[in-house]
């Protein structure tokens, strides 16, 4: 039955039962939204009432006792951290945050470049080097050590974090397979605490106040899935259509031209640029199942929701639902294109009731814009720089498009492509 508590499992319960679910587990109720309607009855009309975060006994202990932004219930501590992320770490126009992007996506570019004729692991590539991205944005650093070590904690802590232990349902079964699981969560917070506290004297040295050590933890777990994922998705929707690979190029080679590569500044004069990024954030949100808590007794839809009950609102379903969009399951950027697509008029701030990948309300994405733009600067530097085709004469038709369901969905298989220089200038 925890197989079904996926996006793709919610949705097919709500084609069947409605955009609105009600399940029990154990002593839990869950509530499943696949519909505008009710994503906007519960984020919108009744948004201070559904903006608790539910969490699993990993969660808990993982974030000691939710002591981080993504995991914290609504209440004064969650407004302070989230009003000091946003206007201090998470803006894209904080410099050291743009300047990460900048060199860690011009990387990738130089990476992909000398690795041009071959089939590059290009997921692979894309998440290591968003990782290095939102390492060196969050620590303020340039140097990458200790980034080998990290990933592997982020990698261990991002399993656990997506992992339901049969406690979280039946709390009298709690005690099954307890020893094997508490060991595995003590080990991950200790590496992570061990890490920390190399940060923070790191930060001492640096003569920093080291209760200012510039990161939180949600931007180091947040950031490098979300972003990665994204732009992986967005690579592989366009080779699997190749026009637009081709219509995205065009515009590249019409405003950058074929001399340099792309600059933050030319970020604004892409429209088309945007379209494909809004159309793989469509298909693919990286969270596709969002998670709240009510806080306390409420009616939805005339139906009660009692206090505590989790709502899942299946943000990938309603990116795609039937009465909102056309052919909602086609990669198709152009629907978001001004004065020429159906979808122009909707944008990613989250009132848009069909359109949520980074949320909407109280608990949306505070990084939005800077995970938009990361996102938008990785696709246009690998579009711009290179040419690509798909490896062993593989056909686009034959590209797996399969997601898993973690704490993002993130590609099936990794996607590897072949890429040969585009401009006339050196990577
Ligand atoms: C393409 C990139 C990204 C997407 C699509 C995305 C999407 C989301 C979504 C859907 C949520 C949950 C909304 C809800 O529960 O209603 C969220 C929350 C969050 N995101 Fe992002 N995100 C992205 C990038 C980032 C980045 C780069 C960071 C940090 C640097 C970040 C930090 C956070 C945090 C801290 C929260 C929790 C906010 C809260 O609970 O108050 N995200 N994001």
């Amino acid at each position: 039955m925890v197989d079904q508590l996926t996006h793709r499992g919610l949705a097919a319960l709500a084609k069947q039962f409605g955009g609105l679910l009600h399940l029990r587990f154990g002593w839990l109720h869950v509530f499943a939204v696949s519909t505008p309607e009710y994503a906007r009855a519960v984020l919108h009309e009744q948004d201070g009432a559904f903006s608790n975060r539910p969490a699993t006994i990993a969660v808990v202990y993982l974030t000691y006792g939710r002591s981080d932004m993504a995991f914290a219930h609504n209440g004064a501590y969650w407004r302070q951290m989230r009003k000091l992320c946003v206007t201090k770490i998470f803006s894209r126009h904080r410099a050291e945050t743009w300047l990460a992007v900048r060199e860690g996506y011009g990387a990738l570019a130089r990476e992909v470049g000398r690795r041009s004729g071959e089939a590059v692991n290009l997921g692979e590539l894309i998440f290591n080097l968003t990782v290095s991205v939102i390492f060196r944005a969050a620590f303020s650093t340039r140097d990458e050590d200790g980034l080998i070590e990290f990933v592997a904690i982020l990698q261990e802590f991002s399993r656990l974090l997506g992992l339901f232990h049969i406690g979280d349902f039946f709390p009298w079964l709690a005690w099954v397979g307890r020893r094997g699981f508490n060991r595995r969560l003590s080990t991950a917070r200790g590496a992570l605490d061990r890490f920390i506290d190399k940060i923070v004297d790191e930060h001492m040295r640096r003569g920093k106040n080291p209760a200012d050590p510039d990161a939180d933890l949600d931007m180091l777990f947040g950031g490098p899935e979300t972003v990665g994922s994204t732009t992986e998705w967005a690579m592989a929707e366009m080779m699997r259509s190749p026009g637009e690979l081709e219509r995205l190029q065009q515009e590249l080679a019409d405003v950058v031209g074929l001399d340099r590569a792309v600059e933050e500044s030319d970020l604004n004069k892409l429209p088309f640029l945007r379209c494909v990024v809004k159309e793989a954030l469509r298909m693919h949100p990286p969270i596709p199942v969002l998670l709240h808590e009510a806080a306390k007794d409420c009616v939805v839809g005339g139906y009660s929701v009692p206090r505590g009950s989790r709502v899942l609102v299946n943000a990938w379903a309603i990116n795609r639902d039937g009465g909102a969009w056309k052919d909602g399951d086609t990669f198709r950027p152009a629907r978001f294109m001004p004065g020429e697509g159906e979808a122009a008029g909707l944008d990613l701030k989250g009132s848009c009731y069909e359109f949520l990948p980074f949320g909407s309300g109280r608990r949306s994405c505070p990084a939005q814009g800077l995970g938009q733009h990361a996102v938008e600067f990785a696709v246009a530097q690998l579009a711009h720089g290179f040419n690509w085709k798909l490896p062993d004469g593989m056909k686009p038709t034959e590209l797996d498009m399969g997601d898993i369901f973690g704490l993002t969905a993130s590609r099936s298989t990794r996607l590897y492509a072949v890429p040969t220089p585009r401009l006339t200038c050196p990577m």
